[in-house]
């Protein structure tokens, strides 16, 4: 069922999509689980795979920004965002026009819509094949870890998905950073790949929707992206029991059954690609939890601290 990505399967990947089958697909941030936006049954299809609440729209991929003219309404600063940011990664949610002919269901029923162009070369030569906008979340059982190789779909979703197009490693390893442009001043909704400060050197200030407001999106849940083990936060040492995750240098950090270092040099990129599939080697049973040494909060690092503290909470 994984297939590895050469011309042929990328072409069977988009027949199968047309068809309002569910393809896994790799992007740049994470793998994402494939359906005919269009489709209701498609999308209805993307949910139920995924065993995700209804409530929580969908992000809608096309090859290139134009492709978006009948679904949304443009303004001045996707447009900015666009140009400088797209093809990667980062979501606009913007008012969704009239006659988008995207299923109502996979914006769970709201007036805006979600929008990404990835960048990954798989994701676009298979958009740009399909002709369609394709419904992706990241192809993991709703509030799981987010994969970021073939692999960890195939564990996450087994056969609920029609084919699984292996591409490597996600070379970001964190979700899109997901901006509203609907409200009169861009915030911020979930953050990811682009960060904070990228967006305020293009735009000036930017606010940060904060945990307390309605959640607009699943990943702004308090509990959200969850290995099965509790996780610990800002550990400066790990019981003997415990599963520990380190940063940089973490030959004096004492302690821990088993340990991995999402990066040793102490970059931020680095350990963002690392970040889901060294969580989910961890996340075994005979481990009583996973510790977790402190991530700056600068950059990448602001994500990867969303990203644990919302598996943290439970
Ligand atoms: O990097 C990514 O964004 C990956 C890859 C596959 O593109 N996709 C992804 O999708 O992370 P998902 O479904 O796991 O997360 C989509 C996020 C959610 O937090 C969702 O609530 C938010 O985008 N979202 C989607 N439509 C929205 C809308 N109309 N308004 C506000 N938030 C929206
Ligand atoms: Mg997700």
């Amino acid at each position: 069922m994984i297939a590895p990505a050469d011309k042929e399967s990328i072409t069977r990947a988009a027949v199968l999509l047309r068809e309002g089958k569910l393809v896994a697909f790799p992007t740049e941030t994470v793998y994402g689980l494939g359906g005919d936006a269009t489709s209701d049954k498609a999308v209805a299809a993307i949910y139920a795979a995924k065993g995700r609440p209804q409530f929580n729209p969908l992000i809608i991929h096309a090859a290139e920004p134009h492709a978006l003219d009948d679904f949304i309404e443009w303004n001045e600063t996707a447009r900015l965002l666009a140009a400088q940011l797209w093809p990667g990664p980062i979501t606009l949610v913007l008012p969704r026009k009239k006659s988008c002919p995207v299923s109502l269901l996979a914006s769970a029923g709201m007036d805006t819509l979600a929008v990404r162009i990835p960048s990954h070369p798989i994701a676009q030569q298979l958009l740009k094949e399909v002709g369609r906008p394709i419904a992706a979340p990241s192809a993991n059982a709703s509030g799981k870890l987010s994969p970021t190789t073939p692999v960890h779909v195939a564990e996450s979703l087994g056969d609920k998905v029609d084919m699984i197009l292996a591409g490597g490693k996600s070379a970001v390893g964190l979700e899109s950073t997901v901006v509203d442009l609907v409200s009169s001043k861009p915030r911020i909704l979930r953050p990811g790949g682009i960060t904070r400060e990228q967006l305020e050197k293009l735009l000036g200030s930017i606010d940060i929707a904060s945990g307390s407001e309605t959640p607009l999106a699943p990943g702004m849940l308090p509990s959200h992206y969850a290995p099965d083990l509790p996780l610990r936060m800002n550990a400066d040492a790990a019981a003997a029991d415990e599963a520990l995750l380190t940063f940089g240098p973490d030959a004096f950090v004492k302690g821990g059954a088993t340990r991995r270092n999402l990066s040793k040099a102490g970059d931020l990129e680095e350990a963002a690609a690392n970040l889901f599939a060294m969580l989910r080697q961890l996340d075994q049973g005979k481990f009583r939890a996973i510790a977790v040494m402190p991530i700056p909060e600068t950059g990448l690092g602001a994500a990867i601290n969303d990203r644990l503290r919302r598996a943290q909470t439970r």
